[in-house]
């Protein structure tokens, strides 16, 4: 279902566990009501990828998903011939005594539709949604890659030689993410809408976390997100994501820790921290008095 209003589309993903600041929630009805892609960028683990399930979830269909990687090519992204049926099905029609027609091989059942040719077409399931397309980490993909996608983003079809033009009968919401390894090209940016994520008050973390990690108590939730906001403000090679919070109160559950004491805290910082560097940077000293900034 297409969103009225910025305070629906907030309340919409609300509904679907995510919980977006009011910028990003505009940037999702901009880019809904304007069938323009939504560029997204910031630090791992701010909500990135689950911006656009979230979406999908909103307007009732499957969320189509490119990973990029280097060296993805046309034939993972958009299309490639099913080659051993096809060969099968030449095989039958000599066997049968025909003649191979164009269409002994190129039917729509040897068209392996891969996510940016789905995007063009009705999702099977809902055919009244609109589709969702996540690029993901667009900037692991190389730069042909990237000019190949420009072109399919401002026109919406593609051209297959041997079965005709696809054309989206309603552009698809396109959800591109970059976790900035390298810069994306100015030509692409500008087709798209664009929002940096950064990390989220306390008060939305704690919504987060309250929604994605019920088991924890309240008070826990709460000790351990003003941890993880003091430890944002640190000098640290990488700062926990909100994926690590999550983690972290799942974490603290699991071993039934009742309170943030500096032992509990050094015995899973590992779930917060992922550098050696930065767990070497809290020794027992700097943990009890992060956890006393915390309070
Ligand atoms: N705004 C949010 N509301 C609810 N959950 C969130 C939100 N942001 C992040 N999360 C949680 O954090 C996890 C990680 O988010 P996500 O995978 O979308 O991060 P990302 O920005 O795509 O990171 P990466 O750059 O590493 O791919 C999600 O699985 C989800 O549980
Ligand atoms: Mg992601």
């Amino acid at each position: 279902m297409q969103s009225a209003s910025i305070d629906d589309t907030l309340a919409q993903l609300e509904a679907r566990g995510y919980f977006a600041s009011r910028e990003l929630a505009t940037a999702l009805f901009l880019a809904l009501r304007m069938e323009r892609p939504l560029f997204l960028e910031g630090e791992p683990g701010v909500g990135k990828t689950e911006l656009a399930k979230a979406a999908a979830a909103m307007l009732g269909t499957t969320l189509l998903r490119l990973q990029c990687y280097e060296g993805l090519d046309t034939a993972s992204a958009l299309y490639e011939w099913d080659y051993p049926r096809q060969i099968m099905a030449l095989r039958l029609a000599e066997a049968a005594g025909e003649k191979p027609r164009n269409d002994t091989l190129y039917r729509d059942e040897f068209l392996l539709k891969r996510p940016l040719l789905q995007a063009l077409q009705l999702d099977p399931n809902n055919p009244a949604a609109r589709r969702v397309l996540l690029i993901d980490e667009i900037d692991r993909a190389d730069e042909p890659f990237e000019a190949f996608l420009l072109e399919l983003l401002s026109d919406f079809q593609v051209s297959i030689p041997e079965y005709g033009t696809v054309r989206a009968s309603t552009p698809p919401l396109v959800v591109i993410t970059s976790n900035r390894t390298r810069e994306v090209h100015d030509a692409l940016k500008r087709r798209c809408l664009y929002q940096w994520l950064g990390y989220p008050d306390r008060a939305r973390e704690l919504a987060i976390v309250a929604a994605r990690a019920p088991e924890t108590s309240t008070e826990l939730q709460h000790r351990a997100v003003a941890f993880v906001h003091q430890l944002r403000t640190m000098d640290l090679f990488k700062a926990p994501g909100i994926a690590e919070t999550i983690d972290w109160c799942r974490a603290l559950s699991a071993l039934a820790v009742t309170e943030l004491d500096p032992q509990s805290v050094q015995d899973t910082l590992g779930v917060l921290l992922k550098y050696q560097d930065d767990l070497a940077q809290l020794d027992a000293q700097r943990i009890a008095q992060t956890l006393a900034l915390a309070e």
